[in-house]
């Protein structure tokens, strides 16, 4: 579907985020005819630009980061309804002159008074900026004929909502305040990956997997989202957030909800909230915390043939910083599906290499009738849907090693995306904006998602807060040893991707 006439405003337009990923998303869906002809999209930063500046910004990040081939033709068009919009959140005048653009773009391009309002901003400026919405009338349409659909104005934040779960209802209730709940999305950009969106197509498309996809045959469930990058030049966001506040409260998180809710009675927008709501509602963190979670800090090593310093040598950050680059958690979902089933998150920088997984580890067969000898190398049975990268679904199991004795050994069967389809999936961001402005709110987690979350964590980093320093981990292994220790407790282990 093509999006209907409209503008997006975006704040903090000069970001990393936005240069890397919103604005070669935008120009990506404008290249595959998914934005309508008069589509506007105004910069709002402190920079003394002019549009001609911001049409230069916006064209360095789409010849480095677009994912569509480059046209001029799309460029030019594109390029026409661009406009900047020059001043600070306090500055009142740069907010009437941004009411008076959107103004003169609706009548001049017909984008009919449909704006979203993009905050790629920290969240300590939220207030303002939606003071300065609400103040100048902007967060409202005003100009609806009477009796007509109006126009809409949305508002779409980027993650963290919140550091605990205080702070992410005060959030919460000041978005609340100024934007109904409807008009309101939240980015988790996990959502608008295809492999996620996968996972509800292969739990509800098929018959195969339900019978055994609960406590009756899945052992635990080990959700990895490992990164071999660290964080050099992201010190002013991460330092004091920390992987579990950058990662589980969100991404890992969703990526539970996914793989435990039950049946959606349909996939309307709703009724997926009302099943995500309901997992998360009985997900919480399994005691004692020293045993059943870790944290870890990346010191130097090497990443490949590189080496690499550790996470206090990165610049920008405290030398004495406590802030985490791995944590791991154990989870309890206290159904009737997957009661005594644990869920191990985990997730770090500088890890032995990037990969998103999702393993559905199965019990063992209950009795094998072969010599204890020829089984020595089968394992558990396992289902693994790959994130990313390599997207696909691995399916592993025992089978005889050819040959004249009885010897049985895992191997994998394999689904990759690559091979199967030979569509070109749309990155997640192109995804998402799309969503927004069509106004299709399915892949955005709701205000109660965000604050379930915040709750299932918040003991773990109460617990963190109190013990201390993280436990150092070389760059390039797996993690700390106490995160193998936590799994060893229950005679399990991390699979190794
Ligand atoms: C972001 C985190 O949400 O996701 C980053 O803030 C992380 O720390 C990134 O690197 C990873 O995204 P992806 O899509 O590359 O897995």
């Amino acid at each position: 579907r093509i999006a209907g006439p409209c503008n997006v405003v975006i704040f903090g337009v000069t970001g990393d985020l936005s240069r890397r990923k919103v604005l070669p998303a935008v120009y990506d869906l404008a290249n595959r005819g998914l934005l309508p002809p008069g589509f506007s999209l105004i910069g709002f930063a402190r920079r003394d630009w002019t549009d001609e500046d911001f049409a230069n910004l916006v064209h360095e990040s789409v010849t480095s980061s677009a994912r569509t081939p480059y046209r001029e033709e799309v460029w030019q068009q594109l390029k026409e309804g661009l406009r900047f919009v020059r001043g600070t959140f306090e500055d009142d005048a740069a907010f009437h002159k941004l009411a008076t653009t959107l103004k003169d773009l609706d009548r001049d391009r017909g984008t009919g008074g449909n704006t979203a309002f993009y905050l790629s901003i920290p969240p300590s400026d939220f207030p303002i900026v939606l003071e300065q919405l609400s103040k100048n009338g902007l967060a409202k349409p005003t100009d609806s004929p009477a009796g007509q659909p109006g126009p809409w104005r949305r508002v779409v934040i980027e993650k963290p909502f919140g550091h605990d779960l205080n702070s992410a209802q005060e959030l919460n209730a000041l978005v609340n305040t100024v934007f109904p709940e409807r008009s309101v999305f939240r980015i988790d950009h996990y959502l608008g990956k295809e492999t996620v969106q996968n996972i509800l197509a292969l739990r509800f498309a098929n018959q195969l997997w339900d019978p055994i996809w609960n406590a009756n045959y899945v052992d635990h469930v080990q959700i990895t989202m490992a990164e071999d990058i660290g964080l050099g030049g992201r010190a002013g966001y991460y330092d004091g957030i920390g992987a579990a506040r950058d990662v589980i409260q969100n991404h890992l998180l969703q990526l539970l909800a996914l793989t435990a809710m039950e049946e959606p009675v349909s996939f309307q927008p709703k009724q997926l909230q009302i099943e995500k709501i309901k997992v998360l509602s009985a997900t919480k963190l399994v005691a004692p915390l020293d045993e059943t979670t870790a944290r870890g800090q990346y010191t130097a090593g090497w990443q490949g043939s590189e080496p690499v310093v550790g996470l206090l040598q990165e610049e920008g950050f405290d030398p004495n910083s406590r802030t985490e680059t791995y944590a791991a958690i154990t989870l309890s979902v206290a159904t009737r599906r997957w009661a005594g089933v644990p869920f191990y998150l985990r997730t770090g920088k500088r890890l032995g290499r990037r990969v998103t997984e999702i393993a559905v580890v199965f019990k063992r067969a209950p009795h094998l009738p072969f010599d204890q000898t020829m089984t020595e190398e089968l394992g558990q049975n396992a289902l693994v849907i790959r994130v990313q990268p390599d997207e696909g679904i691995t399916m592993r199991f025992g089978s005889k090693v050819p040959g004249s004795s009885m010897e049985v050994r895992d191997v994998n069967m394999d689904f990759s995306y690559g091979e199967a389809f030979t569509e070109d999936s749309p990155e997640a961001y192109e995804r998402l904006i799309l969503d927004v402005l069509l106004g299709v709110p399915s892949l955005f987690p709701v205000n109660e998602e965000v604050e379930l979350s915040w709750r299932i964590l918040d003991p773990a980093l109460a617990h963190w807060a109190e013990t201390g320093k993280p436990d150092p981990y070389e760059a390039g292994g797996w993690g700390p040893e106490s995160a193998d220790e936590m799994l060893a407790r229950s005679g399990r282990e991390w699979r190794r991707p």
